[in-house]
């Protein structure tokens, strides 16, 4: 695996996922080549409660995690600010409600859903603390938003070398926010995330300025069934995602 990473001051993040979107359906499609498949589906559903009333998925991309939630008894609206990846989730499940919008201005009723879900969007979102906001105005009290990002500390900084006992070294800020774009090569597949660092406290301002309440917090660390060579171990040391739940009081 090769990772090639530029960081800027400013970009647009959903303009960088609308022209990535090709190669993201690819790497997000192939059979057990990206980490949601290997353990971070899993790992994830753990944290949500049972259906309910309505569930949204914001930030929903080519509509993986929409189509599983699907299946295990969500009534949902999946959301994405990318019409090629709004069109390809459409295009799978033509049963799916599936709306173009952007996640600082949801297309819903107040209080109308009780579970908002953001898997992996949050980092990628240009105002997340607008996401967030919109999120909970969409939901009803004792409604729940879940959310799972990169940890901060795996985008501030990185390994030193692939062994598995290397140092992990943050060279920048960790408390600074910066744009960045990793480039990554992986079994024939190349996707660019295009993301933003922020701080966990930046998270958290956010998540208390719209309301929210934390339930629990979770920092998975790497399944050892997912481990497909030794220098995989690093991950178990260092956290890869981060997960979170909170409630509308
Ligand atoms: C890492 S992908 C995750 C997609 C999906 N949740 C999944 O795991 O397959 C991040 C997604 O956030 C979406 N996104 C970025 N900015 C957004 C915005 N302002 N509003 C809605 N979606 C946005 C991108 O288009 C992309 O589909």
């Amino acid at each position: 695996m090769i990772v090639t990473r530029t960081t800027m001051d400013v970009a647009q993040l959903s303009a960088g996922w609308e022209a990535e979107a090709r190669r993201w359906i690819e790497w997000a499609r192939a059979p057990g080549h990206d980490s949601y498949w290997r353990f971070h589906r899993d790992q994830f559903l753990d944290l949500l409660p049972a259906p309910g009333r309505l569930t949204l998925d914001i930030g929903c991309g080519e509509g993986r995690l929409a189509r599983d939630l699907k299946a295990l008894g969500h009534r949902l609206i999946a959301i994405d600010s990318s019409p090629s990846l709004v069109a390809a989730a459409k295009a799978s499940d033509p049963a799916m409600d599936v709306r173009l919008a952007d996640a600082t201005a949801l297309p819903l009723d107040d209080a109308c859903a009780d579970l908002a879900i953001a898997f992996m969007s949050p980092q990628d979102i240009d105002d997340m603390p607008a996401a967030i906001a919109e999120a909970a105005r969409a939901l009803a009290p004792g409604g729940r938003f879940c959310m799972a990002i990169v940890h901060p500390m795996n985008s501030a900084g990185s390994f030193e070398e692939a062994t598995a006992d290397a140092p992990f070294i943050i060279k920048g800020d960790y408390l600074g926010a910066f744009h960045y774009a990793d480039t990554v090569e992986r079994d024939g597949l190349t996707m660019t995330f295009n993301s933003r660092h922020r701080p966990l406290q930046a998270y958290f301002t956010a998540l208390q300025q719209a309301g929210l309440l934390v339930e629990t917090l979770r920092e998975p660390s790497l399944p050892d069934h997912a481990i497909v060579i030794g220098t995989g171990r690093r991950w178990q040391r260092i956290p890869f995602f981060l997960h979170l739940r909170a409630v509308r009081p």
